[in-house]
């Protein structure tokens, strides 16, 4: 662990210097089934990446197996239910291996080897977690769909991977209401033909429709024992798929691979949270995202910490929950988003003094640019001026944190992510793709791999070439902007593209556009974002409809059901004015720049507007917005 800034220095020079030997020296304190062969193998310019070429490995050994001599009856998780009323589990090293050995071998009953692809539609229980360990111990490449996305959606990630299996639960609570996840899997596998087994855990015990495919887990688990050796796995064999937006409209489903994802969640958590052997860390993301994947599953326990699995949400019972939880748990780190600071920030701070945070140490951000006002509130109100703050930048397709501060090792910054994790060569560029040096502006971009990047998209490498690696070549292109200070600290100014950061989900406008225009009525639509008070950014739909006398707080409606049911409820747009025309160039190309700046009400920022094909389609969309 880096446990000075002198010492982070070194160590980030000697990792640019000499990438391969820094990675190396790192990778060797994991258990290898066999050593790799050469540390580093790329080629931006296809672009070909391999890490510890030739290892041989199985992550769940480095997660679990090591552990369970050392500390078998440490908290590996800790999980918090929705109701507070419930009782809270304690899951340690030695009964969380027992309970994935187990699952691994049911998975394994119903069919499920090595290199299939697994789906696990799920909320946030403990069986989610042991269910992403079970596939990576049998060497089956998951792919988890978040539990707030739509029957549509999920099919068509589903088929996108073929998956042969489906893990879901009849139900999830989530606060007050309780998500019938059954009924949607169902909608989704009538249009998935590859499925052939169905796995349901009991959750909510609501009653649900039977079908020839699925089973009860809890009836399948009974039939096998918990001795389940590891599928030994080559370093560059994939781990699992998961999906995220892009610009276009089908979702990109990012691949990551064994051993390099491993040595890398493993290393950024380690030295970003700093966390002591009696921690207790609580990252309230949901497994769904890379987030939890990353910070809640792999690299926790790869480092034998306790980590939180939180089922409810901040708002339930009372607005108090995720400082309730901290009390009650004695957290020690605690990893939240920026979007849901501020929904907290806007209630009384008697709700958060009321509960005893003397148990923090370290307050971390994640999923979008934090502002200011709610960075200050989250260091005065939560850490009480005494806990560091990392605000981590990273993406899925990055695997783990690139640029954060060390908590208490490195300085913070407020609004700064700061800087690159030692083994990340961030660079600015231009327009012309020129690096700019010292202090700047620009686009962000990275020189060199790091072990955890994605491999490709899940059948179309094409598009992972085109998107990450063309526009700037000999680069990785994010697609974030940022600005560096003359200390070299890096703030996101955010994206440079069509992908909207909506409380701290990534969306693609072009889906939510092509759901919009599934409605009868629509003839065109354009959808950007514009800032949002709680949410960082928020949609506003323009929409074109064929009568525009129709009603449209009916359209509205409809609309936003369209939405819903295509992607899922956080794609619903905020707002959604009905307009006669989109502002165009004169080739047809619809101006993002000026329905964005519309949308935020910068009416007198717009520009020179003389060139479009229809200016006066600007003045009109002027005239519904105030
Ligand atoms: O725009 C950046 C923003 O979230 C994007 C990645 O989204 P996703 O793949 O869903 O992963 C989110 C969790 C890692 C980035 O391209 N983003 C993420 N973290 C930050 C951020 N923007 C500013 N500051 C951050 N700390």
């Amino acid at each position: 662990m880096i446990n000075s800034l002198s010492e982070f220095k070194v160590t980030s020079a000697q990792a640019k210097e000499n990438p391969d030997t820094f990675w190396s020296e790192i990778a060797s304190e994991f258990q290898w089934k066999s050593p790799w062969k050469q540390t580093l193998d790329f080629d931006f310019s296809k672009p070909e990446i391999k890490w510890f070429v030739g290892g041989k490995l199985n992550i769940t050994e480095n997660c679990l197996d090591r552990y369970i001599e050392t500390q078998p009856n440490k908290t590996a998780i800790l999980f918090e239910p929705n109701d507070p009323t419930e009782t809270a589990q304690h899951i340690s090293y030695k009964k969380l291996h027992k309970r994935v050995c187990q699952t691994a071998n049911m998975l394994k009953a119903n069919g499920a080897k090595k290199g299939d692809r697994i789906c696990i539609y799920m909320p946030m229980v403990p069986e989610l977690a042991i269910a992403v360990l079970a596939c990576a111990r049998i060497g089956a490449i998951h792919s988890v769909v978040f539990a707030g996305f739509s029957a549509t959606a999920l099919a068509a990630r589903i088929n996108d991977a073929s998956c042969s299996m489906l893990l879901t639960a009849d139900g999830g609570f989530r606060g007050s209401k309780t998500i019938a996840l059954k009924e949607i899997a169902d909608e989704a596998l009538v249009s998935c033909s590859t499925v052939n087994c169905c796995l349901v855990l009991q959750r909510t015990q609501q009653e649900v429709q039977w079908n020839s495919t699925d089973k009860w887990w809890h009836e399948e688990l009974e039939k096998v024992d918990d001795n389940c050796p590891v599928e030994v796995m080559d370093s560059e064999d994939p781990l699992f798929i998961l999906y995220t937006s892009g610009s276009t409209g089908k979702p990109k489903g990012m691949v990551h691979t064994c051993g390099g994802y491993m040595v890398y969640t493993a290393y950024t958590f380690k030295n970003v949270f700093q966390c002591q052997p009696n921690d207790v860390y609580w990252c309230t993301a949901d497994i769904g995202w890379i987030t939890g994947h990353s910070y809640i599953v792999y690299g926790p326990l790869a480092n034998g910490a306790t980590s939180v699995m939180f089922e409810g949400v901040p708002s339930y019972p009372a607005f108090d929950r995720f400082w309730e939880v901290c009390a009650k748990h004695k957290i020690t780190h605690f990893y939240t988003a920026p979007t849901a600071i501020r929904a907290l920030e806007k209630h009384p701070t008697s709700l958060v003094e009321k509960h005893d945070l003397s148990s923090l140490k370290v307050l971390g951000s994640v999923g979008e640019p934090i502002n200011a006002e709610a960075w200050h509130w989250y260091d005065e109100h939560v850490g009480k001026h005494n806990c560091p703050i990392v605000d981590t930048w990273w993406q899925t397709e990055t695997g783990g944190i690139l640029i954060s501060s060390l908590a208490g090792v490195t300085p913070q910054k407020p609004t700064f992510a700061t800087l690159p994790m030692p083994g990340v060569q961030a660079v600015l560029l231009n327009n012309e793709g020129d690096e700019i040096e010292g202090e700047g502006e620009g686009i962000l971009a990275i020189k060199h791999p790091w072990p955890s990047i994605a491999r490709t998209i899940w059948g179309d490498y094409e598009r992972y070439k085109n998107v990450y690696f063309s526009a700037y070549p000999g680069y990785y292109f994010p697609g974030d902007g940022a600005l560096r200070d003359a200390e070299g600290n890096y703030r996101i100014t955010g994206r440079v593209d069509d992908v909207v950061i909506v409380s701290g989900h990534n969306l693609g406008t072009a889906p939510i556009e092509n759901a919009i225009n599934e409605h009868s009525e629509v003839v065109e639509s354009a959808v950007v974002g514009f800032p949002h008070d709680i949410k960082g950014n928020a949609l506003c739909a323009y929409v074109i409809v064929r009568d525009m006398g129709v009603d449209s707080s009916t359209i509205e409606k409809e609309i936003r059901e369209e939405v819903a049911k295509t992607i899922g409820p956080i794609a619903k747009p905020d707002r959604i004015l009905v307009v006669s025309g989109l502002p165009k160039t004169r080739s047809g190309k619809i101006m993002r720049r000026i329905l964005r700046k519309l949308a935020a009400g910068e009416h007198d920022q717009l520009g020179d507007i003389s060139t479009l094909l229809n200016p006066e389609i600007v003045e009109e969309i002027k005239r519904q917005n105030s």
